[in-house]
């Protein structure tokens, strides 16, 4: 079976054994990661381990911090204006489909957001051009969301806002390519996507940017606070900081970032040329914004899509269901969908496919 869910994701069947066979008593504690104090040398060990296998994976530069917080991504479209937009309070926003307009409105509670540059006259088929943006180069930051899950555009370049920091929602294409951090003032991504189960939001981020949070902001959620804290002002979501932990070591054990990106480009590089070349199927993202984690398609007859995706469904290639702002197809290939998936489903399109072009064939000899 195949999960193309967009999140909670399929996980690497190896972590979730190595998991299981860890999880009654981990490494002759006697107890599960679950029933471990934060404070314990055993935790220490495993929440140590995550954080630099983290750095390692991303080349952390010394002056930015990792902190493994809670909320999501979506209480953090508020915590990061909160913490960061500062005595100005003023940030720019890039509007590029459903989760930036999420952010958007949450950061507007807390300050005056401008929106620099908008796909939605397009229907967010495309990132719009880096040279049309309008920013200001007063504001606290740059709002980025580096892969939109719900509309399939990507970042593939990151854009130049000068003096401005740039920070990133990178919730669904974390980890999944290479990216220079030190572009970034902050970055962050909720978990359940390329790093473990849900319950786990990691908020990397400069040291500079820290200090400047409203006096509103909960303690827990106080950038500042938890980085001077070690990200541990309250209990830290302990067992999925452990499982994120096994997905970090899973990935460097497949040569990191740098390795599973090429299989990444490999299996959004074949879905995309199955999807092109037949008829009836077809995709109206951008060529150069596609997304390579979340591939967005319609077929050509919608009304079959729900057939579709149930036939799909009983073949063993589940959660093909597009979201709900745009319907469609959705095939989600984060970090552990192996490439076979990406055939399986591939072979089936075909398959699909051949059999209505067949039957409409059918209909119209019928006709004649
Ligand atoms: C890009 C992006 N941002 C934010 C979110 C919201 O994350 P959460 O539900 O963990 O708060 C999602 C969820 O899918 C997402 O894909």
């Amino acid at each position: 079976m195949y999960n193309f869910s967009a999140g909670p994701a399929q996980l690497p069947k190896k972590v979730l054994l190595k998991a299981k066979e860890e999880l009654l008593d981990w490494h002759g504690s006697g107890l599960s990661v679950m029933e471990m104090p934060f404070s314990s040398d055993e935790y220490k060990q495993i929440s140590d381990s995550a954080y630099q296998d983290l750095r390692k994976l991303i080349s952390l530069p010394d002056d930015y911090q990792i902190l493994f917080l809670q909320g999501g991504a979506y209480a953090h479209f508020a915590l990061v204006a909160m913490n960061l937009m500062g005595a100005n309070a003023t940030a720019d926003y890039v509007q590029t489909g459903h989760w930036s307009t999420r952010a958007i409105n949450e950061a507007k509670r807390y300050g005056q957001v401008n929106i620099v540059a908008s796909g939605e006259q397009s229907g967010f088929t495309h990132i719009p051009p880096y040279d049309r943006w309008n920013l200001d180069p007063n504001a606290a930051y740059c709002h980025i969301t580096t892969n939109e899950t719900a509309n399939g555009v990507q970042f593939h370049r990151l854009p130049n806002t000068g003096t401005v920091p740039l920070v990133a929602d990178a919730t669904s294409d974390f980890l999944t390519h290479q990216i220079d951090i030190s572009k970034f003032g902050l970055l962050y991504a909720s978990a359940q996507k390329n790093i473990g189960p849900t319950g786990l939001t990691i908020v990397i981020i400069r040291k500079d940017m820290l200090d400047k949070a409203m006096d509103i902001v909960p303690a827990v959620f106080n950038y500042t606070l938890q980085a001077k804290n070690n990200a541990r002002v309250n209990t830290p979501p302990t067992y999925s900081v452990y499982m994120a932990g096994l997905i970090f070591s899973w990935l460097l054990d497949q040569g990191g970032v740098q390795e599973i990106e090429q299989i990444n480009i490999r299996k959004a590089k074949r879905l995309y040329e199955a999807i092109d070349a037949d008829s009836f199927y077809h995709c109206t993202i951008e060529p150069a914004d596609r997304s390579m984690v979340n591939v967005c398609f319609e077929l050509d007859n919608e009304s079959l899509a729900t057939d579709f995706i149930n036939e799909a469904s009983s073949n063993g290639l589940i959660n093909l269901k597009g979201h709900g702002v745009r319907g469609g197809i959705r095939a989600s290939l984060y970090n552990a969908m192996p490439l076979e998936g990406v055939e399986a489903l591939i072979d089936f399109m075909q398959t699909y496919s051949k059999r209505h072009a067949y039957k409409e064939f059918k209909k119209i000899l019928a006709r004649a």
